[in-house]
């Protein structure tokens, strides 16, 4: 954990993922600051370089060393509407209070920056130890049912698991899921969670239901093969898009990325080919994380032969070849590469001459 000695104070604590993350003696990206007070008034009293106030949320943010980092005052939150953001209650109430409202315990920890002592309210480190997940109130999940993705991201992340409390909590939050909730939200975490492409998330995530966050009509997609060839297929793309084809996560807010995967696997998704050829010259105009999907839920195969072979093959002809044919430049230069490269589909083997030979025989 990096000390910035303009940040030792004896209100000032980190806070969440990074005081987790130094027990389990793992790196953390971001490193969450909370001031037990308000942490603007602690800013400017410290003559910190304040580059951004925002007085409703009570969080400042700071440039040390040219590094911009957000300090936010300790603060309650209540959700007038389940599973949307929640409003801020009061600000600078007591650090217990403000880590009361967050997800598990493993997250509810804080560490002073002056004395460096460990604040464990909950129990936390012997949550760490025995590697559960343990959410703080029996609302958790109704609050907020993001953090049931969560928890499946930590619990592939670190080994752990629900306690079996937290278990229950999952299960009746999921037996009854209100779907007026921020997909905003849900994306976030669905997105770091396949990210880390692991066959124990996908099982959990089918086998406990938790697919059904995506939305009230989510199906389970009908995949081929075992989970574990999947994830080791997705791992050679862009998991993320590869999941947001399969799962058709058309209830999300999605980049225009994520909409062109999903679009072009749902068109591809019913077709059969007869020959290589066929499937090369619909393939190609689709992006790689589409055909894999359709191999996954159709003839894997023919899919994979495609993005390892089929897509790179090319005529040896080139415009200068059809050039000293005297064949003028024009349209007919694409009609005849296609031609080339069907035949050279069927004929790997193909040479430059007989390539030749073909282009004379059909266009001369
Ligand atoms: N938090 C929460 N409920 C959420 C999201 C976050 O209570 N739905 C709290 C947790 O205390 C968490 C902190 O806010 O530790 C910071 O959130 P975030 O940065 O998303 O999580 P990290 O725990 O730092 O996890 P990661 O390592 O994935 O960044």
């Amino acid at each position: 954990m990096r000390i910035i000695s303009e940040l030792q104070d004896k209100n000032l604590y980190y806070v969440g993922g990074v005081v987790r993350d130094e027990i389990l003696g793992l790196p953390s990206l971001d490193m969450d600051y909370c001031y037990e007070g308000d942490a603007i008034n602690f800013a400017r009293t410290k003559k910190l370089n304040i580059i951004k106030e925002n007085p409703s949320f009570g969080t400042v943010r700071v440039l040390i060393d040219g590094i911009e980092i957000d300090i936010a005052s300790t603060r309650t939150e209540c959700y007038p509407s389940p599973g949307h953001l929640p409003v801020v209650d009061k600000i600078g109430c007591s650090l217990i209070d403000d880590l009361k409202r967050r997800d598990f315990t493993i997250n509810a920890m804080a560490k002073n920056t002056l004395s460096g002592e460990i604040i464990d309210y909950f129990n936390s480190n012997d949550d760490l130890k025995n590697k559960k997940l343990r959410v703080l109130h029996n609302r958790s999940f109704i609050d907020d049912p993001s953090r049931i993705i969560r928890g499946l991201k930590f619990s592939a992340r670190f080994g752990f698991e629900l306690d079996s409390e937290t278990e229950s909590l999952q299960k009746s939050y999921i037996s009854n899921i209100n779907y007026d909730m921020s997909y905003h939200r849900i994306k976030k975490e669905v997105k770091e969670t396949f990210n880390l492409n692991s066959d124990k998330i996908l099982r959990k995530f089918i086998r406990d239901g938790i697919y059904k966050l995506l939305g009230d009509n989510q199906q389970v997609p009908l995949i081929k093969g075992s989970v574990e060839r999947l994830v080791s297929l997705i791992n050679l793309h862009n998991p993320w898009l590869c999941y947001a084809g399969l799962f058709n996560l058309s209830n999300f807010e999605l980049t225009k990325e994520e909409t062109e995967i999903i679009s072009s696997f749902k068109k591809l998704e019913n077709r059969t080919f007869d020959t290589e050829s066929e499937a090369y010259k619909i393939f190609r105009h689709f992006p790689d994380e589409s055909v894999l999907l359709w191999g996954l839920v159709r003839e894997y195969d023919l899919a994979y032969h495609y993005l390892k072979n089929l897509r790179k093959i090319k005529p040896s002809l080139n415009g200068n070849d059809l050039i000293k044919l005297g064949i003028e430049r024009g349209k007919l230069y694409s009609e005849i590469f296609d031609y080339l490269t069907e035949e050279k589909i069927k004929n790997p083997k193909l040479s430059k001459e007989e390539e030749l030979k073909l282009v004379v025989n059909k266009y001369l």
